[in-house]
């Protein structure tokens, strides 16, 4: 960017775009070129988007990958109707997107207070703050074990998750550091699979407890990311548990934040 760019775009990353897997219909990852001065903790959001009719149409979206890796993943859904995810779906190796690169969001570590155990809950593209997070190493330094769940309709739409998950396991650093501390939990509610329901009501019934063992809001934290009726449901959840919601200037013992939708 010089000083002819357009007042709209200053200020604004132009990054080249690699590595676009579709995952599902209603679901795509790619990758992007970081710039090197670029900073963000892992589970931050920021503004990406593309030049629409000479303005920037730019949407929240969780950065996947963590702090550590030298390129930006992003995971989205793709809306037919949607003014940006109808477009995003159709890049191509190469082409550029726009990033307004101020990271902010409280799905971070520093927004919670000490513990032992880390839950996060998602739904649909809500794994995405957390797939970056169960990839950095600061949460296995900070928590002795990590539960990650998301819920989706269909069993296609967990393989994101699983294909990551995969990816920790398999990778020689990773995969030391995070040895068995990481549980991933995977469950669909349309289509069937080998562990169905909402983990809202996994919470209610008993199922997670005896999975994982009991909630105790005196050593567990919780990050919730998701539509808007799962976030309530998860916050008052946490809340009947005995936690408080924590921000970046007073941590808690749960934090959350809105999925990305279009
Ligand atoms: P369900 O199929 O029972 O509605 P969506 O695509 O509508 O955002 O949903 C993604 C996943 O989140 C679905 O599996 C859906 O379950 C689940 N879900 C929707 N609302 C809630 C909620 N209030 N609490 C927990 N999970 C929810």
């Amino acid at each position: 960017m010089t000083d002819e760019t357009p007042k709209a775009l200053r200020g604004m990353a132009e990054l080249a775009v690699s590595g676009i897997h579709h995952w599902t219909e209603r679901t795509f990852s790619f990758r992007c070129a970081r710039p090197a001065s670029f900073r963000f903790r892992s589970g931050e959001f920021v503004m990406i988007g593309l030049l629409v009719d000479g303005k920037p149409l730019l949407r929240a979206y969780s950065i996947a990958s963590p702090a550590w890796e030298d390129h930006l993943e992003f995971y989205s859904i793709k809306v037919e109707d949607g003014p940006l995810t109808s477009r995003l779906q159709h890049l191509t190796d190469g082409d550029t997107i726009l990033m307004r690169p101020k990271p902010v969001g409280t799905l971070v570590l520093d927004a919670l207070l000490p513990g032992k155990r880390l839950f996060l809950f998602s739904t649909g593209t809500g794994i995405a703050p957390f797939v970056s997070l169960i990839r950095d190493p600061e949460t296995y330094e900070k928590f002795d074990e990590v539960v990650i769940t998301q819920t989706c309709r269909d069993v296609a739409e967990l393989d994101y998750g699983k294909a990551i998950v995969a990816e920790i396991r398999g990778d020689e650093m990773l995969s030391e550091i995070v040895g068995d501390k990481l549980t991933h939990i995977a469950t669909t509610t349309r289509e069937e699979s080998p562990e169905m329901g909402r983990m809202t009501d996994w919470i209610r019934n008993g199922r997670l407890a005896a999975a994982v063992g009991p909630l105790d809001a005196a050593t567990d934290r919780v990050m919730i990311c998701g539509s808007m009726a799962m976030l309530q449901e998860h916050k008052a959840l946490c809340e009947a548990a005995g936690m408080v919601e924590g921000a970046n200037s007073e941590p808690g013992g749960f934090v959350i934040e809105k999925a990305f939708v279009d």
